[in-house]
């Protein structure tokens, strides 16, 4: 089972990427984080790990990447970047931190100033996230960075579901209705979750999306917004959390 989060700047993608992550490994599945995010440094911290090396390094770093993108395009090749599939356990040690069943990745972060294009990142992160298998109690999440460019990348190619988080905006509500069309293209089944939504505002967001699209609705939380603030490990529970990760539990596919 793989999902990806996704939405506006700040709506709380990694926050609910990383809480999701450790209520399924307290329910006993393994799960694998893919920060997908170049920009942010703050995932791996609230998972409590360190931050793994980039795997944009497994093929040599971006330049040759991008190098190896223009010369499948010259050619008229499919870009293959993987000679066999992957589990869990067989990504390479130096590209995966792990901590008892969660493990995290990180497709490539900023180092430097004027590191530029995205683009690569997109191209790597979807070849990744295609050439991981998973098993019956295997979950990968992926946090996206803030936007929709990725899905013009196809980064949410090789993923089972798909989680908008919505904060209580007009930008979330905009961005959920372009969704709707988005998502027709891409062929995906996605699922809303409403995040920092409480009262008349929880009502105005939940009244503009499908019912039986909305998985959960996460109010305020002084605990996340504390440890979000402080770059501290998420240790405790939220009950709407537990609603998302036994919603991915128990997911069948239509
Ligand atoms: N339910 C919540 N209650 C309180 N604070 C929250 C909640 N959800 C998120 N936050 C806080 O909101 C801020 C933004 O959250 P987060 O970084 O997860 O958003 P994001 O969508 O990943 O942002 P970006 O687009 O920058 O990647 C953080 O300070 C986080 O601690
Ligand atoms: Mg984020």
């Amino acid at each position: 089972m793989k999902t990806l989060l996704f939405g506006k700047g700040g709506s709380g993608k990694s926050t609910l990427t990383a809480l999701v992550a450790k209520s399924l490994v307290e329910k006993g599945c393994n799960v694998l984080v893919i920060d997908n995010d170049e920009s942010n440094f703050g995932l791996h911290r609230q998972l409590n790990m360190s931050l793994p090396d980039d795997f944009m390094d497994f093929l040599g770093g971006k330049k040759r990447l991008i190098n190896k993108m223009m010369k499948s395009r010259s050619e008229e090749k499919d870009l293959n970047l993987f000679d066999d599939k992957w589990d869990f356990e067989t990504i390479p040690d130096e590209y995966v931190v792990r901590n008892g069943n969660l493990y995290l990745m990180a497709v490539g972060k900023i180092h430097e100033f004027g590191e530029g294009c995205a683009c690569p990142m997109g191209v790597l992160a979807r070849q990744l996230i295609n050439n991981i298998e998973t098993g019956e109690n295997d979950f990968v999440l992926v946090d996206t960075e803030a936007g929709i460019e990725h899905f013009g990348r196809g980064v949410e190619e090789g993923c089972d579901v798909l989680f908008m988080v919505l904060d209580p905006s007009y930008e979330s509500i905009r961005l959920s209705e372009k969704m709707d069309w988005i998502v027709d293209g891409i062929d995906k089944p996605l699922y809303y979750i409403c995040n920092r939504a409480e009262g008349d505002a929880r009502e105005i967001l939940c009244s503009k999306l499908p019912d039986d699209k909305l998985v959960a609705t996460v109010p305020v939380n002084e605990s996340i917004f504390k440890a979000g603030l402080l770059g501290n490990e998420f240790q405790f529970t939220v009950p709407e959390i537990e609603d998302i990760s036994d919603f991915l539990i128990n997911y069948q596919p239509k």
